[in-house]
């Protein structure tokens, strides 16, 4: 199936940041990809800005070899990225002085979209907003794009939305968390608020518990220093954990829209309860089979950094009451895989003496790899010998369902920066949701430290300390297997 592209308005893109690791790998060529799918119009500029001197052309050259590396089949298209490349211009610019603002301010335009990619350290924030506005650049249309880590704890997001605020209204800040932007995230608002099946049955009624499963295979290697400073809680649950769980949880919205679904999302955060630490589980990963341990790819051999934690949360509302949320996220695990199961609640009766055995209904939603969804559902054993029942996947993987191969699945960067050109909000973090998620996550970091917690070590490569599966045997349930 083909996927319809429609067109945005003819746009200039700054990227600050513009030669660095973001902007090569996912930045430019998700781009190159909207590009070639013809939903960047004619006329379109997208501006490197960096420290580096360097001329358009040596930018242009450093993108073409990044697109051949991290393009995929895409980057074969020599015509196209000839073509893509043209658009490409380059300034060096020097965020804490004056260099470059006037060489910037000649290129961008007044009259089409105008975005800027903050993808540079937040302590830049301010000093680039400054300028953009003193050269007189910003105007009150211009869109500006930040990244994660949106500070560090309350204080320091609080800091980062005052200094944003001093320059941009609300509505021209897009404060990027790249799962918003994943395409089975948004099925799951598709298939909550689309269809009749599901909502009746999404409460503390016929819901049993949620997990919510992100397990990467990777380590940290390459970005220890920055990792051993922040670990698990603050770099995957508090804003990518967190987003899922309140898509999820959350009530429906009105209408699709950006102010909607971000009023409701807060309502979920504001509505969690703290955790008792006995309902915490950090782990750090060991040397497994194939690599070093955590604290040698970190070089820190006397880290308490979490690479992994599970917890077991509650949603203080009606709808959610005494419906356990299982989230659980970590490095080095078996298999890359991330997954949300909606684990429904046992029949309340059964008809069928012959069979002891436990069915549950269990709808999955998986994010990565395969994304799709199945349902499990109980059906009789084929063939004669009286009422065996089975449980059977109701299997939807997109891929197949839709008949789209690979490249068609859009690369979340692609989706969110087309969103920002299009002016559309809804994927993007609200300044008060990001404030909320810290102030949730806030005084259970602390306490950790506090108590100079020491995580509970799990060998590379399989599925975290043992510690994190008593938290559900406790509760008399099973973790979901991970499995790629
Ligand atoms: C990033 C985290 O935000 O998300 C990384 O900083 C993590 O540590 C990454 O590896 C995971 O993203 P994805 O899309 O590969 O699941």
């Amino acid at each position: 199936m083909v996927s319809r592209v429609i067109p945005v308005d003819t746009f200039d893109l700054v990227i600050f940041g513009g030669t660095g690791d973001l902007a090569r790998r996912k930045i430019l060529p998700g781009l190159f990809r909207r590009f070639l799918s013809g939903q960047m119009p004619e006329g379109s500029r997208i501006i490197g800005a960096a420290r580096s001197e360097m001329d358009s052309d040596g930018y242009r050259e450093m993108i073409a070899d990044a697109v051949a590396e991290f393009g995929g089949e895409e980057s074969k298209d020599k015509k196209g990225l000839q073509a893509f490349l043209a658009c490409l211009d380059y300034v060096a610019i020097d965020a804490k002085g004056e260099g470059g603002w006037a060489e910037l301010a000649a290129l961008v335009r007044h009259d089409v979209v105008q975005a800027f990619y903050f993808s540079v350290a937040p302590s830049l924030f301010g000093d680039l907003a400054e300028r953009l506005h003193s050269n007189k650049i910003a105007t009150s249309d211009s869109r500006i794009v930040v990244e994660k880590p949106f500070g560090r704890d309350l204080e320091s997001a609080r800091a980062l939305n005052a200094t944003l605020a001093a320059h941009f209204d609300e509505s021209q800040i897009y404060r990027i968390d790249h799962y918003l932007g994943k395409e089975t995230v948004q099925n799951l608002m598709a298939v909550r608020f689309g269809n009749v099946l599901f909502e009746p049955l999404w409460n503390n009624h016929y819901v049993d518990h949620i997990q919510i499963t992100v397990a990467e295979t990777v380590g940290v290697g390459g970005r220890g220093a920055y990792y051993d400073k922040s670990g698990a809680m603050r770099d995957m649950v508090q804003n990518h954990l967190m987003q899922l769980l309140c898509l999820i949880a959350m009530e429906p919205p009105s209408q699709f829209g950006a102010d909607s679904v971000r009023d409701e999302k807060l309502k979920v955060i504001r509505a969690l309860q703290p955790i008792d630490h006995h309902h915490i589980v950090r782990g750090q990963y060991d040397a497994g089979r194939d690599g070093q341990g955590y604290r040698a790819d970190v070089e820190n051999p006397r880290s308490f950094t979490e690479s992994f934690i599970a917890m077991r949360c509650h949603i203080a509302n009606w709808r959610w009451a005494g419906v356990p949320f299982y989230l659980r996220t970590g490095k080095r695990m078996k298999a890359r895989s991330s997954e949300i199961a909606v684990v429904f609640k046992d029949l309340g009766h059964s008809i069928f003496e012959e069979d002891e055995a436990r069915h549950r209904n269990i709808l999955s939603i998986r994010l990565q790899p395969n994304e799709g969804m199945d349902l499990q559902v109980t059906i009789k054993e084929p063939g004669p010998g009286g009422m065996r029942l089975i449980d059977v996947p109701l299997d939807m993987t997109f891929a197949e369902a839709l008949g789209a191969d690979d490249h068609e699945v859009t690369d979340a960067y692609e989706r969110l920066i087309m969103d920002v050109i299009r002016g559309n909000q809804t994927l993007f973090m609200r300044g008060d949701e990001v404030e909320a998620a810290w102030a949730w996550t806030d005084p259970l970091i602390n306490a950790w430290e506090a108590r100079n917690d020491v995580p509970k070590l799990y060998d590379a490569g399989s599925a975290g300390p043992e510690d994190a599966m008593m938290l559900l045997h406790r509760d008399g349930r099973r973790w979901r297997e991970i499995k790629g």
